[in-house]
């Protein structure tokens, strides 16, 4: 895993948002994974600024989100559908046809799951996935005891995890227990990864992460077996984490390999 330290929010999504850039720069029509969450909306905005000026486009892109509510419709104001049109899709040039979010309103879930990862198998896979990590270390909603093979699938939310969104539900409004997400299988297919941490409250969850033991008891710590995973954390995130110093000492030298390929 390659760990970058960063110093406060602003600097993960500009960072993020350089590897979004980047990617869609070498290859126009990436297939791209998205992520929901509080985390990635300050990547997605500067994604917005960067596609508005013609620095990036998303044209020939294909996306591909994590996960979904089961039991919400697109058109629910707390769907993951309509997040990402809200937050990204309707704000860039981006063909809304190629924009894939696991149906929550599917009339048979099971199949659905067998056709999202057809879709995305038919599309030649996922290029580059975007992740936030969840307080007990989910990725996408594979919650604690995920298999770290798993496919995409209908998963059981924890108590954890619908507390820390009931934020997003108003007071006694319906809010589901249910989800479709992309397996941890499924996420380490994508050639490349890139997750984000910001704040305190994600330093525990960081640390199991990058220094714990692999174990679906962390469904992030999956990463580990991924060959060409970013970890993007601001110093709130990563004050747990033991070997900071050394982190920091090996992107110094990434950065001067860089240069001097550079320089050839
Ligand atoms: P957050 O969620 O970005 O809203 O903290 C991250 C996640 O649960 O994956």
């Amino acid at each position: 895993m390659q760990i970058v330290i960063l110093n406060d929010a602003a600097e993960v999504a500009a960072y993020g948002a350089d590897i979004f850039s980047t990617q869609l720069q070498r290859k126009a029509e990436s297939v791209l994974g998205l992520a929901t969450g509080s985390t990635p909306v300050a990547l997605y905005q500067e994604l917005i600024r960067r596609n508005r000026e013609g620095l990036v486009s998303f044209k020939d892109a294909t996306t591909f989100n994590l996960d979904e509510y089961l039991g919400l419709h697109g058109s629910h104001p707390q769907s993951y559908r309509y997040f990402m049109d809200e937050q990204l899709f309707n704000h860039i040039d981006v063909d809304k046809d190629k924009t894939h979010v696991p149906p929550g309103d599917a009339k048979n879930p099971l199949t659905a799951c067998q056709d999202y990862e057809a879709r995305m198998a038919a599309a030649g896979g996922v290029d580059l996935q975007l992740l936030g990590i969840g307080r007990n270390g989910h990725i996408g909603f594979n919650e604690p005891s995920s298999g770290l093979t798993s496919r995409t699938r209908v998963k059981t939310l924890t108590r954890e995890t619908i507390e820390d969104n009931a934020r997003f539900f108003e007071e006694g409004e319906y809010q589901p227990h249910l989800s479709i997400t992309m397996g941890i299988g499924t996420i380490l297919d994508a050639k490349k990864v890139v997750l984000l941490a910001t704040g305190e409250n994600k330093a525990e969850a960081v640390h199991a992460m990058v220094e714990g033991p692999l174990t679906a008891a962390c469904p992030a710590s999956a990463l580990q077996l991924h060959k060409d995973a970013v970890i993007v954390v601001d110093l709130k995130a990563a004050s747990k984490l033991k070997d900071i110093e050394f982190y920091q000492h090996i992107e110094a030298e990434n950065q001067k390999l860089q240069d001097y390929l550079a320089s050839l």
